[in-house]
């Protein structure tokens, strides 16, 4: 079988690693990948927005599966695009891709299907929105507040502010921040309390199945300070959610979800990813995403037995509630390592030194690495490799990623030491 992967950061590397496993797979294609892509998989220049160029070199490579790694390329339809050319695809349609790529589509939709999330108010314009937060709908100005770019912003686009000042501050800058295009629409949100957990899943429009439960750690410095990032880490393990805990989600959000969007016409068919906020009055959500998270993604990957060509299938012939999907008992933790200046201005271009060291209890994914003329592997990007070790438990996966850590390093490079550690 051959197989493309659409994306270049250290997910899609833990995609083509976990492919490149599968006893049904022959050749790896990446589009347009990285330099620890390279080594599994042939990179092929073309990016993830061009979405008709992948679809041609699909059909012209007799690609029997493409898989998608981020968003972009789904809100822009490329699901769509390949299922017009009967190309097979795992994504969700450009629909139900508006659940990431619009957050007052998924709040109005979590209000239609009446999914727990947090309160809140579409604004039309920053006027509005500060009108919105004088009238005191959201306390008064002493109350945090969250304020969010309406359209997809890589991550910026949301700002927990502590009080009404702040917030207003957020609007005025959302727009520099973020682009004309994603602040069209302000969403202000009431500001939750609480532990921050993640659920992905398998969906393909009629059963779901889930992967173990995951947590990032978000924050650039340790003890949850500084700038929001894609992820500094994460790791998985059954103690993120109690059995009692996972069972009401799946009623409370899961079903209606899935529900929702099938009597909204759009089927779910793809990766599903919660961001839930544990409040004690239970389970809100933050946000959905529609595809597979990074670093989520390596965390849970490594632990995955079942051949994922198979689950593949089973999502394209909507027979997951078929199949059995395994997962190695335990733990696993994701440690990324970012490049000097990350996530405001990340320096690139440093060599990398240590990554010809035995690193055989771990894998090492590639996000933004690529090789200088000299074969040396080179930064050039904000996160640059992310370390991922499994164990029997959390301990052990740690000790691992952090053993490894210890042997890669290059000018500036930045980690933390507390991933799995703290909030
Ligand atoms: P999102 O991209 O919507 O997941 O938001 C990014 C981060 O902002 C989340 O992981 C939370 O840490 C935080 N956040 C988003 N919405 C809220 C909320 N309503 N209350 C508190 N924190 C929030
Ligand atoms: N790590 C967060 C995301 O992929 O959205």
């Amino acid at each position: 079988m051959r197989i493309l992967v659409v994306g270049s950061g250290g997910r899609e590397h833990a995609l083509c690693r976990t492919f490149k496993n599968s006893a049904k797979a022959a050749k790896i294609f990446c589009a347009d990948g990285n330099a620890g892509i390279a080594q599994i998989a042939e990179c092929v220049a073309i990016k993830p927005h061009e979405i008709e160029r992948l679809a041609e070199f699909a059909a012209e490579n007799q690609i029997d599966l493409t898989f998608v790694g981020g968003e972009t390329s789904l809100a822009l339809g490329i699901v769509d695009e390949f299922e017009k050319r009967n190309l097979k695809i795992i994504g969700v349609n450009q629909q139900a891709a508006r659940l990431e790529a619009s957050k007052s589509f998924a709040k109005d939709f979590m209000a239609r299907h009446r999914i727990p999330t947090a309160e809140y108010r579409t604004a039309d314009s920053p006027r509005e929105a500060i009108e919105i937060l004088e009238s005191g709908k959201f306390g008064d100005e002493n109350s945090p507040v969250v304020v969010k770019a309406d359209g997809l912003a890589a991550g910026k686009g949301v700002i927990v502010a502590e009080n009404r000042r702040q917030a207003a501050q957020a609007i005025n800058d959302l727009e520099n921040l973020v682009g004309k295009e994603a602040v069209e629409k302000i969403v202000l949100e009431e500001c939750l309390i609480g532990r921050e957990v993640s659920l992905l899943m398998f969906a393909d429009g009629d059963n779901f199945a889930l992967m173990p439960p995951v947590r990032d750690h978000k924050r650039i410095f340790e003890n949850d300070e500084g700038a929001n990032t894609g992820g500094m880490g994460t790791i998985t393990g059954a103690e993120l959610l109690s059995v009692a805990e996972l069972a009401k989600i799946i009623e409370e959000v899961i079903k209606p979800t899935l529900e929702g969007c099938r009597a909204e016409n759009f089927p779910f068919r793809g990766i599903l990813f919660l961001g839930l906020m544990m409040t004690k009055t239970g389970a809100k959500v933050l946000e959905y995403n529609v595809r597979f998270g990074d670093p989520e993604t390596q965390a849970i990957l490594v632990r995955l037995q079942t051949d994922l060509v198979e689950i593949c299938e089973a999502m394209l012939n909507q027979t997951l509630d078929k199949i059995n999907i395994e997962w190695q008992t335990g733990s696993s933790a994701c440690v990324v390592l970012a490049s000097k200046g990350y996530p405001n201005k990340p320096e690139t271009g440093d060599i990398i030194r240590g990554l010809d060291a035995d690193f055989a209890d771990v894998n090492v994914f590639h996000a933004g690495t690529a090789k200088d003329a000299d074969e040396n592997f080179i930064t050039v990007g904000g996160r640059v490799l992310g370390i991922t070790g499994n164990g029997e438990n959390l301990d052990e996966a740690l000790e691992k990623a952090y053993r490894a850590v210890s042997k890669i390093s290059w000018n500036g490079m930045q980690f933390r030491r507390d991933i799995g550690r703290t909030n």
